[in-house]
């Protein structure tokens, strides 16, 4: 059996239904029930499961060999990535695949890659197989900008015009379901950019050409971006690492294109252009 945790986020959701497609044996877990109708398929075996409770893993975990970690960045995810980690190993869990992110090292100055490299090492520690899956920036993350999109056909960033290997989770989600169900990932840890490093103007372009209006991006000072993110309702540990984020792709250090998902899929990965034309309906 396999167990999907992070089931209904945006890349838990892609994994569990190409899972059930491939009619691959699979539980997900979820915090409510009630909010998993996109994975609610006949063959999903849909489990409720909190991180913040480690007796609820032991139960979601009974039977499975292998399982796919992803936590949303919370100041808790370091702490709850390492008790499913422990979790996993006393319920004798063969091997974990991780979703981790580009850069992770613990001597990083962004919080997120520090604590993704804390869950990898602890993963390695535990003598389980794994798999680290180490996505760049989401292309999916622009969607977080929708409504300035929406209202103003602008989005702002503290990013100048740094380019990222922006990454499809279409393309994460491919990946991970290979290294669930096939043999040969394990010990491998996957870089997985998109074919082209872009700009935000860049994107920006290509937006306008997918949605058939003009949409401009505009650089902002990291206060402004803050702010921006506390607006939306970002709880400060967030917005904080966030920016740190952002720095990171402003210092250019996340331009670089590698092979992950050619080397996990078999097949290249998605170019910025087709995600906006597949995404265009949802920027509105
Ligand atoms: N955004 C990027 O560009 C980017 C780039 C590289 C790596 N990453 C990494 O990607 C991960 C986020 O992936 P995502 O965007 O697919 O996540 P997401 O859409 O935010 O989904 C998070 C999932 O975690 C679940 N969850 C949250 N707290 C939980 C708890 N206490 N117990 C059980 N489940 C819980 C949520 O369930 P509910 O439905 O119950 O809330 C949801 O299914 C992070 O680790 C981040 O560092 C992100």
């Amino acid at each position: 059996m396999l167990l999907v945790t992070g089931a209904t986020g945006s890349n838990g959701t892609e994994i569990v239904k190409r899972l059930a497609a491939q009619n691959v044996p699979v539980r997900a877990m979820v915090r409510n029930r009630d909010r998993a109708s996109a994975i609610a398929l006949s063959n999903v075996d849909i489990v409720e499961g909190d991180f913040d409770r480690p007796e609820t893993l032991l139960s979601a975990l009974m039977n499975v060999d292998r399982a796919f970690l992803l936590t949303n960045s919370t100041e808790h995810a370091e702490a709850q990535q390492l008790a499913f980690v422990d979790a996993a190993h006393q319920s004798g869990v063969k091997q974990i695949v991780k979703l981790s992110q580009f850069a992770a090292d613990v001597h990083s100055p962004v919080r997120f890659l520090r604590y993704h490299a804390v869950v990898e090492s602890a993963i390695q520690a535990s003598g389980m197989a794994y798999t680290f899956l180490r996505p760049n920036l989401f292309m999916q993350g622009l969607l977080n900008f929708r409504s300035t999109i929406a209202n103003q056909n602008a989005f702002y960033a503290a990013i100048n015009d740094a380019k990222v290997s922006v990454v499809d989770v279409r393309d994460i989600a491919d990946s991970a379901v290979a290294a669930l169900t096939e043999a040969g990932h394990e010990g491998k840890i996957y870089n997985l950019t998109g074919p082209q490093p872009l700009t935000h103007a860049e994107m920006a372009e290509q937006l306008s050409v997918a949605l058939d209006r003009q949409i401009e991006f505009t650089d902002i000072p990291p206060e402004a971006m803050h702010d921006q993110l506390l607006s939306i309702g970002m709880p400060d540990w967030q917005a904080d690492g966030l920016l740190e984020d952002y720095a990171h792709y402003r210092r250019n250090e996340a331009a670089a294109v590698l092979s992950g998902v050619q080397e996990a899929t078999g097949k290249e990965p998605c170019s910025f252009q087709a995600f906006a034309r597949d995404y265009a309906k949802m920027f509105g």
